[in-house]
């Protein structure tokens, strides 16, 4: 029944063509049912990652995912004394889409443990996405941090995973999201609604291995376009080391997956 409807199909085509036989070489003439089996089978929904154990943060509620990305850069830390714990004055990072690699949900998904394990991978085999400075310190250049955008090339991950912007905090220490890769140009400023420690078992990083930061719910502070609700989960990296002197500022190398969510 299938090669009798596109016999016909060609067959018109030909009457209906100059040059039938190029017609009937494009592809565009013969329709997307070269997959038949599995065409038509339910894509997998996502769900939030949880922790495995204790609090978890609150879900997405009613507001609908939009993508999943891969987040990749530095956590920033002042010191204000010797031996005091180092307080968090922002982040930057380049975000990419790895929406199709989740599990079962099309046909380039990893597994489940890939799937988790890829803020890991990325943290271990790709090159910090930022302008580093050259002063030898581990910061990244203050007036431009970021390069061009371009997709990222992850090992054992057929295609290249597009880019989709910048995460970064704004001159009033507000955690932003410019995802001008989206088609629709979203943009998010949120205000943290809850933190909870990653899993005891999570990557903690290289150089410093000092913890894998905190997974976070962040919700719009109101100015947010096309965005309502960010989670920031599966974090690898990013923890500070114990301060050694006062005013001493720490960069730390982490990876995450940023979960984003629209109403
Ligand atoms: C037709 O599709 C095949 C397989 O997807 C591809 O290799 C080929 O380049 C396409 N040809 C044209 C003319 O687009
Ligand atoms: C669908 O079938 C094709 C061809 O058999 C296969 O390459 C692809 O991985 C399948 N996709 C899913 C989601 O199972
Ligand atoms: C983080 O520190 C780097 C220098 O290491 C700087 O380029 C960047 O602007 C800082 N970002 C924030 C949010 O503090
Ligand atoms: C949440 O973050 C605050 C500030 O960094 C920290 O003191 C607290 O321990 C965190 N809570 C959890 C549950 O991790």
């Amino acid at each position: 029944m299938q090669s009798r409807s596109l016999f016909v199909l060609l067959s018109a085509l030909a009457l209906s063509s100059a040059s039938p036989l190029r017609r009937r070489c494009s592809n565009s003439t013969i329709p997307a049912a070269t997959n038949p089996d599995n065409s038509t089978s339910a894509a997998a929904t996502p769900t939030l990652p949880t922790t495995g154990s204790g609090t978890q943060l609150d879900g997405p509620g009613s507001a609908t995912l939009k993508h999943i990305l891969v987040g990749h850069g530095i956590q920033n830390y002042t010191c204000s004394a010797a031996g005091a714990t180092a307080s968090s004055v922002g982040a930057l990072a380049v975000v990419w889409d790895i929406t199709d690699l989740y599990p079962g949900s099309s046909s380039s998904s990893l597994s489940a443990d890939d799937f988790n394990l890829l803020t890991s991978r990325v943290l271990r085999t790709t090159e910090i996405p930022l302008n580093m400075a050259a002063d030898g310190s581990t910061g990244a250049v203050v007036a431009s941090p970021f390069p061009d955008p371009v997709d990222l090339v992850i090992e054992g991950i057929t295609s290249a995973v597009k880019f989709m912007g910048h995460h970064f905090f704004d001159i009033s220490g507000t955690p932003t999201f410019d995802l001008s890769g989206a088609d629709d140009g979203e943009y998010f400023k949120g205000k943290k609604d809850a933190n909870i420690s990653a899993p005891s078992d999570a990557d903690k990083g290289v150089d410093p291995a000092t913890g894998a930061v905190d997974w976070l719910r962040l919700s719009d502070k109101g100015t947010s376009t096309g965005v309502s609700l960010v989670y920031r989960v599966l974090t690898a990296g990013g923890d500070p080391e114990a301060c050694t002197d006062v005013g001493q500022t720490q960069s730390v190398p982490y990876t995450a997956q940023y979960w984003i969510y629209s109403n």
